[in-house]
């Protein structure tokens, strides 16, 4: 039921739902440590990276295309008492929105589409946002840190760096 949403999303970029590991939640928080401004988990699944977030004190949005697993989220979130000021959990597709007001961005996707997303990413995001991303790590962009290992391996990605020029040209020569 949870295996390919959204309808109307290309094949080449459907992403199924695969919840974090408790490690891995635990990974992304360590990471998240020192970091300001709102958050953004793109494909928030159940939400549980949105509320691992939110427990920090980020303003966190969740991205999700999936109807059930939207729900599903919003009914934890008002079960544990969230306030909608603290959290937004929205239908939208994350290829379809805008992500120019966030400074950070949580990932967990799938590795057929970390190209396309590194190329939207790049275009939108502020000059100081970063990105944090769970098992399937950018194909081109420089990592500033990483946390754990294998299934749970997380990486941070400064868009500053990933901007520099060196950076695109080397990248557009291998192209
Ligand atoms: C690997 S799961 C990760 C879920 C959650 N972030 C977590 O860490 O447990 C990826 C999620 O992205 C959602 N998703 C896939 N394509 C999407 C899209 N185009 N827009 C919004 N959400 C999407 C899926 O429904 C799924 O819930």
């Amino acid at each position: 039921m949870f295996c390919m949403p959204g309808l109307r999303v290309p094949f080449r970029l459907k992403v199924p739902f695969l919840p974090s590991t408790k490690e891995q939640t635990l990974n992304v928080i360590k990471l998240l440590e020192g970091h300001k401004g709102r958050l953004a988990d793109l494909g928030s699944g159940d939400g549980r990276l949105v509320f691992a977030a939110s427990s920090m004190g980020f303003q966190c949005t969740g991205f999700e295309i999936h109807s059930i697993l939207l729900a599903y989220s919003r009914s934890k979130a008002w079960w544990r008492g969230i306030p909608h000021t603290d959290i937004h959990l929205v239908k939208q597709d994350l290829w379809k929105t805008d992500l120019s007001q966030y400074r950070n961005v949580t990932v967990f996707l799938a590795p057929a589409v970390m190209g396309a997303l590194e190329e939207k990413l790049l275009k939108e995001l502020p000059e100081d946002a970063k990105v944090i991303v769970c098992r399937f790590p950018f194909p081109h962009w420089p990592h500033s840190c990483t946390a754990g290992s294998g299934l749970n391996q997380i990486w941070v990605y400064d868009v500053h760096t990933a901007r520099q020029p060196s950076r695109t040209s080397s990248h557009q020569s291998q192209a």
